[in-house]
Order: structure tokens, then sequence, then C-alpha cells
């Protein structure tokens, strides 16, 4: 996994919750505790995948508001700093939505081992659009979070559900 995804989980855990809860996820998913995310450095999926669930356990939080909390800052303090190219380049969260998976693909095109998630974009109507995601990674509740931090980012009045396995719907409301 991208690294960066992992340096945004770090700052969320140390900046919004303690620097203390960062080094007992460190230690509950068995890492070194000088385990120092980077951007530039990507994770094996499988060790990813185990801080990623050692930190909805230790922030004791579910999996809907654990996306949530990480969607939030993820969208509006992290990628916000970060990657305010992506948010520059679409005028809403609709095309936002549009771009998603160019969006990862593009971000992953220099990682070594490359597994970008891909979404398949299914308008219904100008209102509702279905999105489903496909990844090995299991993490769809992190991908509705971070679509209600979208719309929120855009002043996009919606409603984001997960309605099956890997299977959201997006309506809005104006
Ligand atoms: C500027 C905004 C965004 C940036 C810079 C960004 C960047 C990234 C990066 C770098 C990763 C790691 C990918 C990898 O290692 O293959 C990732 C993962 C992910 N992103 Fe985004 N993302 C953004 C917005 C979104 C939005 C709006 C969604 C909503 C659907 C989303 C859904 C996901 C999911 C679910 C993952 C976890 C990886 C997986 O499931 O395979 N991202 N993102």
């Amino acid at each position: 996994m991208h690294g960066a995804f992992i340096v945004g989980l770090k700052e969320l855990v140390v900046n919004r919750f303690d620097v203390s809860f960062w080094e007992e996820i460190l230690e509950y998913a068995g890492f070194d505790p000088n385990y120092y995310p980077l951007s530039n450095q990507e994770l094996a999926d499988n060790k990813a995948e185990v801080l990623i669930k050692a930190s909805l356990k230790k922030l004791n939080l579910g999996d809907r508001k654990f996306g949530e909390v990480f969607g939030n800052y993820w969208i509006k303090t992290f990628a916000r700093e970060k990657y305010f190219a992506f948010f520059d380049a679409h005028k809403s969260s609709k095309e936002f939505i549009n771009n998603l998976t160019e969006l990862h693909k593009k971000l992953s095109a220099t990682l070594t081992d490359k597994n970008p998630p891909v979404f398949e974009i299914d308008w219904q109507n100008q209102n509702t659009v279905l999105i489903t995601y496909h990844s090995s990674r299991s993490l769809i509740h992190i991908a509705v979070g971070l679509l209600k931090a979208l719309g929120d980012f855009y002043n996009d009045d919606i409603s984001v559900y997960r309605v099956d396995k890997n299977l959201i719907k997006v309506f809005y409301k104006d």
C-alpha cells in the first residue's frame, strides 16, 4: 500500500487522539516501536491490513465510525494539504467521483506493488450514483467515510449508504 495512506493514518491518530494511541497500535499490530511511515515508502498490504485493524480496535470506533473519522481527516486535512491539486482539478464532488479510479491509478503508478482500488461508477439519474468498489483490501467502510467527507468538502448535501458487500449508493438531496 502507498505510504501516504499510512502517514495519513498515523497523523489522524496522533493529532486527533494521542501519540500514546499510535504507540499502542504499533505494539498491538506487532510492529517495531520505531516504525516511522513515509509517503514514499510502500507498506506490504498484509502489514497495512494488520495496522488498520489494530487502529480500529485501539480507537474502539467500529467499522462505520472509523471510516467516517478517517474519511474526514483524510479529505479535509491530510489530502487537502498534501494533494490539493486534485481538489483544484475537480469543481464538484460529482466530478471527483467520476475520476476516482483514474486518481488512484495515477497515485499508484510509481509503486512497485501496484494494487489501487477501482470504482465502477453508474449514475442512475442526476441525483443518484451507484459505486461498485473493487479491491482486495476490503476497506469499503473507509470508502463510505471518504465519500461522506467529500460531500461535506464540496458543500453538497448527500447521503452515502453501503447497500451491499461492494456497493455504495450516493444520493444528492438537491
Ligand atoms: C485527494 C483525494 C484522495 C487522495 C489523494 C487519495 C489517495 C489514496 C492513496 C494514495 C491510497 C493508497 C492506495 C494504494 O496503495 O493502492 C488510497 C486508498 C484508498 N482510497 Fe483514496 N484518495 C483520495 C480520495 C478518495 C475518495 C474520495 C475515496 C472514496 C471512495 C477514496 C477511497 C479509497 C479507498 C477505499 C482506499 C483504500 C485502498 C483500497 O481499498 O484498496 N479515496 N487513496
